[in-house]
């Protein structure tokens, strides 16, 4: 599959659903004949041919592509749901370095195009479900953070990961505004940044990241609420303390540093335990850990999530 530019999408090429799954079978028999994976060029599908399994609910359908892309937060571009796809064409994702520093034996700068070939994405599906309460499923293209990580070789002082979005207002007419203290800033304890589901995405629906999503690499957390997928991150600091996340910075009793996806903890101003999912008339049941429980509620026992939200 080839990985597109955004700006190379015509609205004719975005794929209907049925055919999207013909698509991944395509691709894991790619896989399975043991094509190569060139950065850039093949995108594996990391599971089998049946489409409900692996990392998707039975009862997920895709988001839409028109829907994933029109329907955003990135408040760098505006505040409005609309704003960012209006807006981040302003952006420019090439050239662009990640700097992964601090508490790290071998600290060093990647250049994204070079990430792409170190580290070859693959295609996952996983839910983002945003604080605001409504949700989305999407074929995420990433790679896990730990295998990033484990090149610059944590030391033991490591206890959290600090990520850093761009900034540049010039780029960013968001950041001319004091909406948010800038730049957005996120973090997670380092057990949960080693953990095998969180993934750097570089792209989506099997192309690159299209800026409104937060080109031309962004984290993806599936078990936590969207703001902690940090969009066009610039740089990735190995700390000893936990870091000041912009949300949990500018109001810190709506927004707690673990943002765990949790329909017992309501937020202040609204309920926690339904969700809509984007395209979907009716409200849906919250899950625990976005219905990621089995996997890592282990990150959080003996911790009450109550307090630590
Ligand atoms: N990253 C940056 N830099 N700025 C933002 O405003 N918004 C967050 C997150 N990452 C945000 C960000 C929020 S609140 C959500 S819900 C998700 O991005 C939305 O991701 P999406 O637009 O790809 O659906």
């Amino acid at each position: 599959m080839l990985i597109k530019r955004p700006n190379d999408i015509r609205s004719s090429e975005i794929t209907d659903e049925a055919v999207y799954w013909n698509r991944r079978r395509f691709i894991s028999a790619v896989t399975a004949a043991g094509a190569a994976v060139a950065a850039g060029a093949v995108i594996p599908f990391w599971g089998s041919t049946d489409p409900h399994a692996g990392w998707q609910r039975r009862d997920d359908e895709l988001t839409p592509f028109e829907d994933v892309t029109s329907y955003n937060n990135f408040y760098e571009f505006g505040t409005g749901k609309g704003d960012p796809a209006k807006h981040a064409h302003m952006l420019r994702p090439r050239p662009w370095t990640v700097t992964v520093e601090g508490e790290a034996h071998k600290p060093r700068t990647f250049d994204i195009d070079d990430m792409w070939k170190r580290f070859p994405p693959q295609e996952r599906i996983y839910r983002l479900r945003c604080v605001e309460a409504w949700s989305m499923v999407i074929p995420w293209v990433g790679f896990p953070l730990r295998d990033l990580l484990s090149v610059v070789e944590p030391t033991s002082s490591a206890k959290y990961v600090e990520f850093t979005t761009l900034h540049d207002p010039e780029q960013m007419p968001g950041q001319r505004r004091r909406i948010l203290p800038w730049p957005y800033v996120e973090g997670l304890r380092m057990d949960e940044a080693m953990h095998p589901l969180t993934i750097l995405a570089l792209g989506l629906y099997g192309r690159a990241l299209p800026n409104q999503n937060g080109a031309p690499v962004r984290l993806v957390v599936p078990w936590k609420y969207g703001f902690k997928s940090i969009k066009s991150i610039v740089r990735i600091r190995l700390v000893r303390t936990q870091p000041q996340a912009t949300w949990n910075v500018w109001a810190p009793h709506e927004y707690g540093f673990y943002a765990n996806v949790n329909p017992e903890v309501d937020h202040p101003r609204w309920s926690q335990a339904r969700e809509r999912r984007i395209g979907e008339l009716f409200k849906r049941p919250t899950l625990m850990f976005n219905g990621y429980g089995d996997q890592v509620a282990s990150l959080y026992a003996g911790m009450d999530l109550r307090r630590q939200y």
